[in-house]
């Protein structure tokens, strides 16, 4: 498919499966690389990273990583934007263990800024981070990202896990919003 309707939008094919599968199977080299002999939990964040976290994890070599997920979502109100409220928690342990965040997109950073701190107070071993897309033009640079699978413009895209209002998360593609 070129172009897909969602809701009153339409978006324009931006990264093909083979690209994005391309991107994940670098970043599991990496991350199979550098984490050589660590007892690896992931964490996938809910609910776009559900698919990158699938893939990801089928493609690294590693010894018995684990994976548990978390889920988080924007506070609602007009005085708390920038916010994000935990909606499932994390029961696994985490210390002393190596925790490699996966996430789907990052974009202002603010997301990924609350989950560094909610995961560092558990006292991982060790604590790493990797996302499929990010946007620089828009990242606040606040946390370090380990691991980076595509930059890409600052446009609103959909696709492979990412949503526009719950619509579109099933798509093997990712789409950029028509102009
Ligand atoms: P951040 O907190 O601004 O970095 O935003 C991160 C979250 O916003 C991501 O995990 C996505 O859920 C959502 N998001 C950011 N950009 C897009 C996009 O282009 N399409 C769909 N969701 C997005
Ligand atoms: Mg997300």
């Amino acid at each position: 498919m070129k172009t897909v309707k969602l809701l009153d939008k339409e978006f324009d094919l931006f990264l093909s499966h083979d690209e994005i599968q391309t991107a994940i199977q670098r970043m599991a080299s990496e991350i199979s690389k550098d984490l050589v002999g660590e007892d690896v939990l992931f964490v996938c964040i809910l609910n776009g990273s559900f698919l990158v976290t699938a893939d990801l994890m089928k493609e690294v070599d590693l010894e018995q990583p684990e994976v548990t997920f978390l889920r988080l979502a924007s506070y609602e109100g007009t005085d708390t934007t920038g916010k994000v409220k935990q909606l499932l928690g994390l029961n696994e342990s985490i210390e002393g263990r190596t925790i490699v965040v996966i996430e789907d997109i990052v974009d202002t950073g603010i997301t990924i800024a609350q989950v560094k701190k909610t995961i560092l107070e558990k006292n991982p071993k060790n604590f790493k981070i990797a996302t499929l897309l990010l946007k620089p033009g828009k990242f606040d640079n606040s946390t370090k990202i380990d691991y980076v699978g595509i930059e890409i413009p600052d446009d609103f895209i959909v696709g492979y896990g990412l949503d526009y209002d719950g619509k579109g998360r099933n798509l093997r593609d990712i789409y950029k919003i028509k102009e």
